[in-house]
């Protein structure tokens, strides 16, 4: 592909990412699992948790995009493709879930797209491979210790949930040894915090809104 179709491309995935046209490829990890009935309370506590998890995968979805589009070798910018392609699974397993608690999607999702593919286009413009990669490994290993703590929070009844919940954080985790094999950087401490900090902005506003 040529730069233009490059950028097409990445026009075509933050709109469908945004806009929710996006297709799983793998089944979707909660299958028929029946809810036990969950509370009012429950529910609301469910949809708030699957809103943060689902804006994360629109997050990703912007920094992968951004990398691909970044990536100087062909065999990152597959990488960058490949791991995307899962966190499609990701983000449309996650915005069914909304849709099955009546819970909506953030209202700030164009916002936080923007925002992480700035990021991804910045590691990738100015650190190239090794620091996009090392990107790659913080923020899916933050991902990861953010989806495990969910699964102390979900409602013990909400079975689909946690399902697809767990199943995030088994391919996170994969997705972060996956850069670190590739030959990514470690990333000073001022900029992991930093990273946290920002993810926590991230989260408490995603909760509500
Ligand atoms: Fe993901
Ligand atoms: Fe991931």
């Amino acid at each position: 592909m040529n730069p233009t179709d490059r950028f097409l491309v990445s026009l075509d995935n933050a709109l469908r990412t945004v806009s929710g046209a996006v297709h799983a490829a793998r089944p979707n990890p909660a299958g028929r699992l029946a809810d036990e009935e969950l509370g009012a309370g429950e529910r609301q506590l469910s949809g708030a948790l699957m809103r943060v998890n689902h804006v994360g995968e629109v997050c990703a979805q912007a920094l992968y995009q951004a990398q691909a589009l970044t990536a100087r070798s062909d065999e990152l910018r597959r990488e960058m493709d490949r791991a995307a392609r899962e966190e499609t699974d990701h983000l449309a397993w996650t915005q069914t879930r909304l849709d099955e608690l009546g819970a909506r999607r953030s209202l700030l999702n164009p916002l936080w797209y923007a925002g992480a593919f700035g990021i991804g286009l910045l590691a990738g413009k100015l650190g190239g491979d090794r620091l996009s990669l090392g990107f790659v490994v913080e923020t899916e290993r933050q991902v990861e210790a953010h989806l495990a703590s969910h699964m102390e929070r979900l409602p013990a009844g909400d079975h689909a949930s946690r399902a697809i919940v767990a199943q995030m954080r088994d391919d996170e985790a994969r997705h972060a040894d996956e850069a670190l094999a590739a030959g990514a950087m470690g990333l000073p401490g001022p900029v992991r915090q930093l990273m946290r900090a920002a993810a926590k902005v991230m989260t408490a506003t995603a909760h509500r809104l």
